[in-house]
């Protein structure tokens, strides 16, 4: 096995050196004093990622597994509920839905396209009884951020109407405060923006959220938020706790409070504006039209197999991109801005991308169009 690898996807992401450290400390109990404190300064300094006064929340479990806590506990069977699904996680969402007895419907947008805050106006004026509407921020299959502020304000003037948003590629990424914007439910997942490895899922609930939770007859039993919150309460979590990566969190926390939430989401949309400057003037495009820092998803060059692309640049420089899927396969690829990643990285991402692309493409850049190009992509970063 190769002792390094460059994950450049959209999560899971390289870790930082101090996270990977963290990870090979001796195991801990989690009911000792010593687990307590870290617990304790784990969930409190969390806040400030979600940006929000309420409690956050840990489990063990993929994104997935927390997407499902936030439906779990507010929806229950017979509630109708407004799902937006712009490509695979909307689906997956609302299927889940489906599944906790949720009367769906289903806004559908283009693959590559943001939904209109308007149209969920609408629904809801049509509709006043719905009693979630929910989305993903950004939508990893596309790479397209929704306008949750703008959402949260409709979804606000409902006030039986809960707003679920699936952080999962945007929480710690992009601006996107809790409370401030109005949401109610708001999940991220360890392997994305919190640097980690797969495996925990982190979330929170409104006040207005609370209510409902408290009251609904939906069953429950690893994801009841209750019997989460008060053991919390007591400082402890309901089952074992994930000790290694809850460790690992803290240490994420200490690097995004050494740097500040701002520098942090401007980093991360650096390096989105980098991929995609140079990307342009190699023949991609953009494929979503309201893109996320989180990622960037191209289009590639007509007549280039996306698939292939990604493969090789897995196989030729053990570097990781995500290819499309569903109706995206083979036309796009994806690559992650998040986690840690050095000017080098993406610098020869870059040049490793072009030589590929030509490759398969069979069509030649100019060695002196590479020359400056490369210059200045060393003038960007600071090489
Ligand atoms: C937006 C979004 N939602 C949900 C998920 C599912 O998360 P997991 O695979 O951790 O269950 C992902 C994973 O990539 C995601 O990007």
């Amino acid at each position: 096995m190769a002792t390094e690898y460059n994950v450049l996807a959209p999560g899971p992401v390289n870790l930082h050196p101090k996270v990977r450290e963290s990870l090979a400390w001796p195991m801990v109990h989690h009911r000792t004093p010593e687990f307590d404190k870290i617990l304790k300064q784990v969930l409190t300094r969390l806040k400030k990622v979600f940006q929000t006064e309420q409690d956050c929340f840990l489990l063990s479990g993929t994104g997935s597994a927390g997407m499902e806590a936030l439906l779990v506990n507010t929806l229950a069977p017979g509630d109708e509920i407004l799902g937006i699904d712009s490509g695979k996680f909307g689906e997956r969402w609302c299927e889940m839905a489906k599944v906790y007895g949720g009367k769906l419907t289903t806004l559908k947008t283009n693959w590559g396209k943001a939904v209109d805050p308007e149209a969920v106006r609408t629904h809801l004026k049509n509709y006043p009884q719905t009693k979630i509407v929910m989305t993903q921020a950004c939508e990893t299959s596309t790479g397209v951020l929704h306008d949750i502020h703008a959402l949260g304000e409709i979804i606000a003037e409902y006030p039986e109407c809960l707003f679920l948003v699936d952080g999962i590629t945007a929480l710690g990424a992009v601006n996107l405060p809790m409370d401030a914007w109005k949401i109610d439910g708001l999940v991220g997942g360890s392997q994305k923006a919190f640097m980690l490895p797969t495996g925990l899922t982190l979330f929170s609930f409104s006040q207005k959220a609370w209510k409902k939770i408290e009251s609904n007859p939906q069953p429950r039993f690893y994801f009841d938020i209750r019997k989460e919150r008060s053991a919390n309460q007591k400082g402890e979590t309901f089952f074992s706790s994930n000790v290694t990566l809850i460790r690992a969190l803290n240490v994420v926390l200490d690097l995004i409070e050494e740097k500040g939430l701002e520098f942090l989401f401007q980093e991360i949309e650096s390096r989105a504006l980098f991929v995609r400057k140079y990307a342009l003037k190699m023949g991609f495009c953009l494929y979503a039209e309201r893109p996320s820092a989180s990622l960037t998803a191209l289009a590639v060059p007509a007549g280039v197999d996306s698939q292939t692309l990604r493969l090789k640049l897995e196989e030729n420089h053990g570097t990781t991109i995500m290819g499309g899927q569903d109706q995206a396969k083979g036309k796009i690829i994806r690559i992650g801005h998040m986690g840690y990643i050095t000017p080098l990285q993406q610098l020869n991402l870059m040049l490793d991308l072009c030589a590929e692309l030509e490759k398969i493409s069979g069509k030649n850049f100019s060695p002196a169009q590479k020359q400056a190009w490369e210059a200045e992509m060393r003038r960007d970063l600071g090489l």
